[in-house]
């Protein structure tokens, strides 16, 4: 056996496969099935599950599979590329009908998707994209606009700041390095901010999306920085985690230093109600209809939009509050 499809087959071990029983109603509803019987066949590797908004979009995904009649192979990555890669592997020589993928980082996926499209299996992007210049490598692109996101968190930066004259010390909590969220949302918030001067990223550094992580970094950040205004996390667990930190250093988060955080999970519409987050640009997880829909039609042949945004909003400590009790993620 050659070392590769040893590799291919190691990687096979670690798919576990959910086989989707229910068909019909709502979303992506209706049987998947290939006129012959056979369900469609869905290969889907995912991140890990580094995070609140990563569990909601796993359970979205799942779901809707059972309910669209969609055969589920699911692979966690455990935030590793290399996994992913191996997955998807996997899913082509299982030879599924069609591969969806959330890539852990944007860089270093053409040789996986040349070969994915050597055998005529479709890929669709979710969640985050990949920075390949081949558009051929992939059918779709279902996902927020993280540029939007950080610029939005920005923008509430420069109108709370309005009338201050000192500078605003900022730290900033960043996502997976090399990740389209964590370049984006750094990227949309710089410019943002970028005309004033007075606004001031004093530190900034990785917290992998995790709250373990974003705790252990804003410790950092509190005992290297005199004076820090404002904490800018790239999603609330990050945040979740830092002000765990900023409280155990006797301060208010919220107040002594305010916060704005990415993905409007409940766990931090909890702590906005007790004004602990200040501001939280949405970013929605519960694509798993949307992507049902997608991978049929993409499947079937049909024409599929190139890129397809998530509408999302912004909430305050009064609109997470208000939204708190219905909160589905
Ligand atoms: O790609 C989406 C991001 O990944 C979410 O903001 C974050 O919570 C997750 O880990």
């Amino acid at each position: 056996m050659s070392k590769r499809a040893a590799a291919a087959l190691a990687a096979g071990a670690m798919v576990l496969t959910l086989t989707a029983c229910g068909s019909g109603g709502g979303g992506g509803g209706g049987s998947a099935d290939k006129g012959s019987g056979h369900k469609l066949v869905l290969g889907f590797s995912q991140v890990g599950a580094e995070s609140g908004w990563r569990t909601a979009n796993t359970k979205s995904v799942q779901e809707a599979a059972k309910k669209a009649g969609i055969e589920l192979k699911f692979s966690d990555a455990q935030q590793k590329q290399e996994n992913q890669i191996k997955a998807i592997r996997s899913f082509i020589q299982q030879k599924v009908d069609v591969i969806a993928f959330s890539p852990v980082v944007e860089s270093g996926w053409d040789t996986v998707l040349k070969e994915a499209k050597d055998a005529h299996i479709p890929v669709v992007l979710t969640d985050r994209a990949v920075d390949s210049k081949d558009e051929s490598l992939y059918a779709s692109f279902l996902g927020s606009d993280f540029v939007a996101e950080g610029k939005s968190a920005g923008d509430w930066l420069v109108k709370e700041y309005a009338s201050a004259s000192d500078d605003v010390n900022i730290v900033q909590l960043e996502g997976t390095t090399g990740s389209a969220p964590a370049n984006d949302r750094k990227a949309g918030f710089a410019d943002a901010v970028k005309a004033q001067p007075k606004f001031k990223v004093v530190a900034s550094q990785t917290g992998d999306f995790t709250r373990a992580k974003g705790k252990e970094v804003m410790q950092a950040f509190l005992k290297a920085q005199s004076k820090i205004d404002v904490l800018y996390a790239h999603n609330d667990d990050m945040a979740l985690g830092a002000i765990q930190a900023i409280e155990e250093a006797g301060k208010k988060p919220g107040k002594d230093i305010k916060i704005v955080s990415v993905d409007g999970v409940k766990d931090a519409f909890t702590a906005m109600s007790q004004g602990k987050i200040n501001y939280d640009v949405e970013c929605n997880p519960l694509l798993g209809d949307q992507l049902m829909d997608l991978v049929k039609k993409v499947k079937a042949g049909e024409q599929v939009p190139r890129r397809i945004k998530t509408e999302e909003g912004t909430f305050t400590p009064e609109q997470a509050t208000a939204a708190l009790p219905n909160r589905q993620y």
